[in-house]
C-alpha cells in the first residue's frame, strides 16, 4: 500500500475518474443508476458525490493517502445493488447490513485491497460499531454523511 500526497494535477472529478475508470465503466457498476439513495438523487450519483467529496477532504488535510483505494472504496461503499425504500424488500435492516451486501458485491466484481474492504465493511460507523483501521476509512464515513445530509435537504427544498 502506497499512500502520498495527492499529484496536483488531479482535481477530486478527475482523480475519481482516473482511480475509478474500471468501476465507472462497469455495466454492474451502472445498475446503481437504477436505484434511488435519497430523495431524487440515484446510488450511483450518490458513490460518486462521495467519492468527490472523500477526496476533497483528504487532499486538505496534512496527511498521506491511498488515493486510489479512497477512490475505489468510496465508489462501492453503497454498490447493494437493491430498491432499499420497498417494503416488500427481503433485506432486513437496510441501514445495519447494506455494508455487507455491498462488500460481497465488490468483491465477487473487482479486485478489493484491504483498505477498500474496511471502507466498504465499515461506512456506516458509528451506526455500526466497528471500529474504522484505516484513515481511508473515516474520510469515507466523513464524505457519506457530508452527502447524504445534502442530498436529503435538496429533496425537501424540492417539495
Ligand atoms: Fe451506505
Ligand atoms: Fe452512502
Amino acid at each position: 500500500m502506497t499512500r502520498k500526497k495527492i499529484d496536483k494535477k488531479y482535481s477530486s472529478k478527475s482523480a475519481v475518474i482516473h482511480y475509478g475508470a474500471d468501476i465507472l465503466d462497469s455495466p454492474d457498476y451502472a445498475k446503481c443508476a437504477e436505484f434511488i439513495q435519497h430523495g431524487n438523487t440515484s446510488v450511483r450519483e450518490h458513490e460518486i458525490s462521495v467519492a468527490m467529496t472523500s477526496v476533497a477532504i483528504a487532499r486538505r488535510l496534512p496527511f498521506k493517502f491511498s488515493f486510489s483505494s479512497l477512490v475505489r472504496g468510496s465508489l462501492l461503499h453503497d454498490f447493494f445493488l437493491y430498491d432499499w425504500h420497498k417494503t416488500d424488500n427481503t433485506v432486513r435492516n437496510h441501514a445495519q447490513n447494506h455494508a455487507s451486501y455491498a462488500l460481497k458485491n465488490a468483491a465477487e466484481r473487482f479486485s478489493i485491497n484491504p483498505i477498500e474492504a474496511d471502507m466498504i465493511k465499515k461506512h456506516m460507523f458509528p451506526v455500526n460499531l466497528a471500529l474504522p483501521k484505516y484513515r481511508e476509512t473515516v474520510i469515507l464515513t466523513i464524505a457519506d454523511k457530508i452527502c447524504s445530509f445534502k442530498e436529503t435537504l435538496s429533496r425537501k427544498s424540492l417539495q
